[in-house]
């Protein structure tokens, strides 16, 4: 039997919906985090903190902890936060999303109120729902006092304090799944807001990042805001976040996959593009249209035999930001369609909505990959995508992704602000020779099948157990 776990994340690993006739439904947890943590849960002996996210989850919550089962019939504890809405609000919509996103992403400059006040909603939004968690997580560490606390990215870099001031003897690890960012970046804050978040996430005994370019950063930072650089270095390591291999296997195998894909080789060109990605400003689809504006513009030969296929999951509408720049993206799409559709070929094929069915059938149709963020934790399509395509396709990969350090040697690497960049990475990309094609792809695969979920898990309970103090 595994050790128990606690993890701690704002979104939790299945959403509840009621469906027209008041009926409670599950559906999958959207995002990267949750997938990647999922296969922790089948390890036994796990219970799940989040936050209720609607009116439905905070019924859910005030009944207290919930008993659910994975997808592979593993029964875990769920224990639901439920947060005053508006303390919810200014902590998910004003302070952790844009404002920490947006600082960790090199996205500030797209910030338009940078000199908001902060103050009130980081006090009353942001450390109020990171006490809230805290509260339930240390509940939940007095039901199983070994338990180890497992937390979750830049939603709660303050939990990890509140515990240990509580429960001293607390074993903590904390992951985060998006960028670090040097010194220099962060004094975009209040000084005491930075700090802060650094005091939180230096609680723990164990913090992980994608990338080592990641974990420097926050060294840096530690020394710089606070002059625990030393401090950081210990308790620090690099374990990028990998891929349920035979989870996308069987996906890709699945009738309705094979369905789905039947659907687009009916109406595919001869060369399909590919991106999938939330309509976040990070991933930066606006440049990405361009670019491939560039190459039909340069490529006249191209034209009615590529389609640029992007397939965007809406994330964060509630959010100015998340909205302007999905409007961005679709008029983006609409202005290389307008220059150089006619009736029977549409160069951009823009679909935003959550399908993510539809997604795994493109990963294996493609023939190459766009992946643009500015900055990106990691990036998982850059993992999933190839493990299940079935055409020798080519990945073209900003080098500001996570994913990047470890792929890096079978990429074609873009950087993501040079749109005439990626529209020569995309010329080389279509004129690859074959066997190229085909030996880039297989070491992609080789790299994703070797770092599984399971290696990567493995390693984040080895680094605790080296780092946490004996006998807690
Ligand atoms: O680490 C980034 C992340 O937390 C991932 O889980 C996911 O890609 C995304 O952000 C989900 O964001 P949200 O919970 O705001 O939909």
């Amino acid at each position: 039997m595994a050790e128990p776990l606690v993890v701690v994340s704002n979104r939790g690993p299945v959403g509840f919906r009621r469906d027209a006739d008041g009926e409670l439904a599950t559906v999958r947890g959207a995002g990267g985090l949750v997938t990647a943590l999922r296969p922790l849960v089948d390890r036994g002996d796990v219970t799940w903190v989040a936050s209720a996210m609607d009116d439905t989850e905070r019924e859910l919550a005030a009944a207290g902890a919930r008993e659910e089962r994975s997808a592979a019939g593993t029964l875990f504890r769920l224990r639901l936060v439920a947060h005053d809405p508006e303390a919810y609000r200014l902590f998910y919509g004003v302070v952790a999303n844009p404002v920490l996103w947006f600082v960790q992403h090199g996205l500030w400059a797209l910030k338009d109120d940078p000199d908001a006040d902060l103050a009130a909603p980081w006090e009353n939004g942001y450390v109020a729902a990171n006490r809230a968690v805290a509260d339930a997580a240390v509940s939940e560490l007095d039901r199983a006092p070994h338990a180890t606390l497992y937390v979750q990215d830049y939603h709660l870099y303050l939990v990890p304090a509140f515990v240990r001031a509580m429960r001293p003897e607390a074993r903590i690890a904390f992951f985060v799944h998006i960028p670090w960012v040097g010194p220099g970046d962060w004094a975009v804050l209040p000084a005491e807001i930075s700090r802060a978040i650094h005091e939180g996430v230096l609680a723990c005994d164990s913090v992980g990042f994608h990338t080592e370019r990641w974990r420097s950063a926050f060294v840096a930072s530690c020394e710089a805001l606070l002059g625990r650089g030393d401090d950081a270095e210990r308790r620090s390591h690099a374990n990028p976040i990998a891929v349920d291999t035979a989870e996308f296997d069987e996906l890709a195998a699945s009738d309705a996959v094979r369905a789905r894909r039947a659907e687009l080789q009916a109406e595919r060109p001869e060369i399909l593009v590919l991106r999938v990605d939330r309509t976040d400003p990070s991933k930066n689809a606006v440049r990405g249209f361009q670019a491939f504006g560039r190459l039909l513009e340069r490529e006249p030969a191209l034209r009615g035999r590529i389609a640029l296929l992007a397939l965007l999951d809406p994330s964060r509408q509630e959010i100015p930001e998340y909205v302007d720049y999905r409007l961005a993206t679709e008029e983006a799409a609409a202005a290389v369609n307008g220059r150089f559709g006619t009736d029977d070929w549409l160069p951009v094929r823009l679909d935003v909505r959550d399908d993510f069915l539809a997604s795994v059938a493109a990963y294996v149709e493609y023939d190459v990959l766009l992946i643009n963020p500015v900055m990106d934790g990691l990036n998982l399509v850059a993992k999933e995508a190839p493990l299940v395509n079935g055409r020798d396709g080519v990945l073209v990969l900003s080098r500001e992704a996570g994913a990047f350090a470890e792929l890096d040697e079978w990429a074609i690497g873009v950087d993501p602000l040079d749109v005439d960049g990626q529209a020569e990475a995309l010329a080389r990309a279509i004129t690859l020779p074959p066997g190229e094609r085909r030996a880039r792809l297989e070491g992609i695969r080789s790299r994703v099948r070797a770092h599984d979920v399971d290696a990567w898990a493995a390693r984040e309970l080895e680094e605790l157990e080296a780092r946490a103090p004996s006998g807690a």
